[in-house]
């Protein structure tokens, strides 16, 4: 049987580190797309090179064109500008609607059957251009924000209790901005209730820290934004479609009804498998969490609503 092939388009920060992530578990063919010349030829080869002392099969091959991404399994889609310190991830919208455009126009043509990722920003309306001009249908295409946003939240918490991240099980909804929806009443410790084990006001720190937490990170790199926690956030998704492991993620999905809500992309919680989204979960929210996510849904709507295509 041959190995699945997976494209990641941007060869930045980002998007290298996610082929790297990739190239190391050897699961699959990786493609590097740029149109930056030599960049992402440059990095495959050095990928490529790494094989040996890690011990990987060296299969990763960087391109500015999208011929040897053909028939991809699955393609990560990295390429757009980042955020520079004091500006949100809405300022990127028009350039980057218009780079996720161009790249969904080649993936329709040379990867049909593709499942997408998307990462680029603002990450909502991204994975609706991406669907959009893909014409894919929601199984195939899902945005990355939920796992990354969850991420901070538990180490935050592990950090405040000094206990392991392993053990913190939590799950941030609703748009990939600064009013995402950490859920308290979902958030455990080995299944113990956050509440039992930390003040309230403690936890609204934390909650307030984690919708920041991407700004944070530009606050200190000032050139550009996190690309580590990121990149794993993406190969999370990436595996469970490899591995068809019906992983229960919080990913930015296209709504069809759940949550009283149709339209538009917007995280919930996500059956992940082989064949992409497999189902959404609805789960009861308090009234406030609910309030919460209307909320985010109508900070999504409103930059959808200003992306030409
Ligand atoms: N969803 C998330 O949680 C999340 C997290 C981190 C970053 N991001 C977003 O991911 C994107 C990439 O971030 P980064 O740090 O890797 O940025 P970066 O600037 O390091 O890399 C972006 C790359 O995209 C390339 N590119 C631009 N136009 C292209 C095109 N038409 N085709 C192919 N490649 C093209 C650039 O040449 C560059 O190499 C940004 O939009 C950023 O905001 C999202």
């Amino acid at each position: 049987m041959s190995r699945l092939k997976i494209t990641v388009v941007g060869a930045g920060n980002v998007g290298a580190t996610t082929a790297q992530r990739l190239a190391e578990r050897d699961y699959a063919d990786v493609v590097l797309v740029d149109i930056v010349e030599g960049l992402p030829q440059g990095k495959a080869l050095d990928l490529n090179e790494t094989g040996p002392v890690l011990g990987y099969e060296p299969n990763v091959i960087g391109t500015n064109g999208y011929e040897e991404t053909r028939d991809s399994d699955i393609v990560v889609i990295t390429a757009g500008i980042a955020r520079k310190p004091g500006m949100s991830r809405d300022d990127l919208l028009n350039t980057n609607a218009g780079i996720v455009k161009q790249v969904s126009e080649q993936i329709r043509s040379s990867s049909p059957n593709a499942i997408l990722i998307v990462v680029s920003n603002p990450l909502d309306v991204m994975s609706y251009v991406a669907m959009k001009v893909t014409g894919f249908p929601r199984q195939r295409v899902l945005g990355m924000a939920g796992v990354l946003d969850t991420a901070r939240y538990r180490a935050f918490i592990a950090e405040e209790l000094d206990v392991s991240v392993r053990d913190i099980q939590a799950m941030v909804l609703g748009g990939h901005g600064d009013t995402m929806v950490p859920l308290i009443s979902y958030t455990s410790v080995s299944g113990i209730p956050i509440t039992q084990l930390m003040p309230q006001a403690k936890l609204n720190a934390i909650v307030d820290r984690t919708r920041n937490g991407g700004a944070e990170i530009v606050k200190h790199l000032k050139t550009g934004s996190a690309y580590y926690a990121p990149s794993s956030a993406a190969v999370q998704m990436c595996e469970a479609i490899v591995h068809d492991q019906k992983r229960i993620l919080p990913c930015a999905a296209w709504l069809d009804g759940e949550y009283g809500m149709s339209g538009l992309f917007l995280g919930v919680p996500c059956k992940i498998g082989r064949s992409g989204l497999e189902k959404i979960i609805e789960v009861e929210l308090t009234g406030e969490e609910r309030d919460a996510l209307a909320r985010s849904a109508a900070a999504v709507r409103e930059p959808m609503g200003a992306v030409k295509l």
